[in-house]
């Protein structure tokens, strides 16, 4: 086995936030198609996982897991396959419960046979959820279990443990061989969400680390209202600026960046966002630590800069501006641990006009829009 599986944040593409339950081959391998042809691929994106809603109702007389046979007629091993002639990995998902949420069979006490029969399939991740679980069994020896069971069946299979945040997960997932764990409930297609989910998290960001990683869960980059899903779909949709901040907000808190929009059908603006290399480049840092916050001091509940220390010793900056009104944030290099007297200041690469935009001293001021972000590379310089 790989020492280290998912030592940095999983990206790749989920079926979820927009097919729920409208899932199939062609749908799979489509996605598969498009991640190479859009060039996602080659950023970085790399596994496409199929969602809730792909089994039968019932096992098999060996109690296994069996794929619809309407939905995927050549079964879940051609699946693989072909996910993996295309050069990316392949997802599937299960769940803790003795259901999954949509009501097909759980892997409760199943998990040893199941984790048996990912790896006879090709499957390279999976993700767990937290449904129909046994009230007398806590979800953290659910977890272990599975991880164990996925740890000795003969394949590198990533779990992600989707508990949704519940039972404190963050203060015992590491311990449980996971490598990610999904510290939220379910994103929607909308602002609010968006900002939730990151103000959640925020006083998390210590939990997560190379070895097993927070998921605020899949993205909603580029859906434009377009879930099948109610819940996902309520309350309309976020613009093109606030994908765009979703995005920048998940790639600097090193949650994993799994899309879920159509693939095959991105705009100009979509692909923008998701293919930014110096985000992806953030994100996937090998370090993965998790960004401190600095608020802005009379706005300090909406505007703030995140800093993450990169591995070769730079400083990703991420300036969020969550009100409703253009608002400022003004950046002191003190809070940065530059002093005022040290002839040392900080040299700001734009990453999203891709500028260099030379050396600052003592601080960085900026005017937002807003829900917009503003993402730099800093790297501390000699000012003369
Ligand atoms: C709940 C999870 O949080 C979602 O991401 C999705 O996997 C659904 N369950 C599937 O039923």
């Amino acid at each position: 086995q790989n020492k280290y599986l998912a030592m940095t944040p999983p990206m790749g593409w989920n079926s979820w936030n927009t097919f729920t339950w409208n899932i199939n081959e062609e749908l799979i391998c489509g996605a598969a198609d498009a991640l190479c042809a859009s060039g996602l691929k080659d950023k970085g994106y790399e596994y496409v996982v199929i969602d809730d809603c792909w089994s039968l109702k019932q096992r098999d007389e060996n109690g296994r897991l069996v794929a619809d046979p309407e939905k995927f007629p050549n079964g879940m091993k051609a699946v693989a396959d072909y996910v993996h002639s295309k050069g990316l990995k392949f997802g599937m998902y299960s769940c803790c419960g003795t259901h999954t949420c949509a009501g097909y069979p759980g892997s409760f006490e199943h998990e040893f046979v199941d984790a048996e029969t990912f790896a006879s399939w090709g499957v390279d991740y999976l993700k767990y959820d937290n449904c129909y679980k046994p009230k007398h069994i806590d979800g953290e020896i659910l977890y272990k279990r599975m991880s164990l069971a996925l740890r000795n069946c003969g394949r590198d299979i990533v779990l992600s443990a989707c508990n949704w945040g519940t039972e404190d997960v963050h203060s015992w997932i590491q311990g449980s061989g996971a490598q990610l764990f999904r510290s939220t409930g379910d994103i929607q297609d909308n602002w609010q969400s968006v900002k939730n989910l990151f103000l959640s998290q925020l006083d998390k960001t210590a939990y997560s680390g190379p070895f097993c990683h927070n998921d605020i869960d899949m993205l909603i980059v580029g859906m434009h209202g377009s879930s099948n899903n109610e819940f996902i779909g309520a309350l309309g949709a976020c613009s093109d600026l606030e994908y765009r901040t979703h995005f920048a907000l998940w790639a600097i808190m090193g949650s994993p960046l799994m899309i879920g929009c159509d693939v095959r059908k991105m705009s100009a603006a979509t692909l923008e966002t998701l293919g930014n290399e110096d985000l992806i480049r953030i994100n996937q840092d090998i370090e993965c630590r998790g960004p401190y916050c600095i608020r802005q001091w009379n706005n300090p509940e909406n505007v703030m800069a995140l800093v993450k220390p990169l591995s070769d010793g730079s400083l990703a900056i991420c300036f969020v501006n969550l009100s409703e009104t253009r608002s400022e944030m003004s950046l002191q290099f003190w809070d940065l641990g530059i002093p005022y007297a040290a002839n040392m200041g900080l040299e700001f690469y734009n990453c999203y006009t891709k500028e260099n935009e030379g050396k600052f001293a003592e601080r960085y001021v900026a005017q937002i829009e807003p829900h917009d972000t503003m993402v730099f590379i800093a790297k501390p310089a000699k000012l003369k």
